[in-house]
């Protein structure tokens, strides 16, 4: 991992309108700073990208910017970065509270919460302030990219670049083109995504994509093993790890990525497909109404002394 390396530029698609003038080729708008935004910001600026990273309010901003600096922190101390490095890193990304600056990006991320109304709103807001030429990408891990595309004016130039948590450590960004996308926007995404140092795989705009669909079935099936006392959950998770050699189990993962997240996705999958084998477990519903969102609020499956940057209220 360096952040000598001159940043990419992602070219601005020849078939997009002009907004006059050239944008600069490696600014990056990140609108949500929660687990994924903040990872994306910091993924980005290691590779020598501008980030604005947005928030609606200050505590979540602070969560996400302190998120970035311990992950530079900690690939200091495992000697991948050294503190100059990682100083100059933190020094490019920018916290805000307002929009504008996505006026200024070649590629605007959104990773806000897995809420389609909430992702139309927001892009909304953006398509007024975005520049033409810039990318746009929802960083939806179930949602319908096309369906949160048909809010912006240009649908054309919306891709899905579906980071993994946590994003520096995981090597895959899936890439998911709406009905409507441009081929030469796809093109860019992956671009982009590459140039962030990450493999990318192509998937449909169907619920859950490839990974998403997978992962929360999993999970889901772990979480009704738990509720009908099948076993415990360290045993669930064990059982993962060491039958199939999984890094972590479905009850640490589902705490991971979030379980409002993880609620969120399934309901998804549940409506999308309208097939009842994605049917949420009540535990997994409970918990959420309870606000046990996992390893984001310091509670889920498991306790968690230091809780990861992620909305509570907004979620
Ligand atoms: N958590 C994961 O493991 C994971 C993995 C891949 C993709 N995703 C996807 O990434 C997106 C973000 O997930 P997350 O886990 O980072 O969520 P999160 O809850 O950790 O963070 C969401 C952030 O968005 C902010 N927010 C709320 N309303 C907003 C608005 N109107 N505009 C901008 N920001 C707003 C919240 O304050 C919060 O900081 C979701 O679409 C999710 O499905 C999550």
């Amino acid at each position: 991992m360096t952040t000598s390396a001159p940043a990419t530029t992602i070219a601005a698609s020849p078939s997009a309108p002009s907004g006059g003038g050239s944008l600069p080729a490696s600014r990056l708008f990140v609108a949500g700073a929660g687990i994924m935004g903040a990872g994306i910001a910091a993924q980005a600026a290691l590779v020598g990208w501008e980030v604005d990273l947005y928030d609606v309010q200050q505590s979540f901003l602070d969560r996400g910017l302190g998120a970035v600096r311990k992950d530079f922190e900690r690939l200091a101390r495992k000697g991948k970065l050294t503190a100059e490095q990682g100083a100059l890193a933190g020094k490019r990304v920018r916290g805000t509270l307002s929009l504008d600056a996505a006026g200024e990006a070649s590629v605007v991320m959104e990773a806000a919460p897995e809420r389609l109304e909430l992702k139309r709103e927001l892009f909304q807001k953006l398509d007024k302030v975005c520049r033409p030429e810039a990318l746009l990408g929802t960083n939806t891990s179930s949602l319908s990219v096309t369906a949160i595309a048909a809010t912006v004016k240009d649908p054309g130039r919306m891709v899905g670049i579906h980071f993994f948590n946590p994003v520096l450590a995981m090597e895959l960004v899936e890439v998911i083109p709406g009905f409507r996308t441009r081929e030469t926007e796809v093109a860019r995404a992956k671009a982009f995504a590459r140039a962030l140092g990450k493999t990318v795989t192509s998937s449909k705009d169907a619920p859950g994509f490839v990974t998403t669909r997978a992962m929360a079935v999993l999970a889901n099936e772990a979480i009704w093993m738990l509720h009908d006392g099948v076993a415990t959950r360290e045993d669930i998770d064990t059982a993962h790890k060491l039958g199939f050699h999984h890094p972590m189990g479905p009850l640490e993962l589902a705490d991971l990525v979030g379980l409002d997240t993880m609620l969120s996705v399934l309901e998804r999958l549940y409506t999308g497909f309208r097939d009842p084998k994605y049917r949420a477990c009540p535990l997994l519903v409970s918990m959420v109404e309870a606000g046990l969102f996992g390893r984001k609020s310091g509670e889920g499956f498991y306790r968690y002394d230091v809780p990861r940057p992620g909305g509570t209220s907004t979620s």
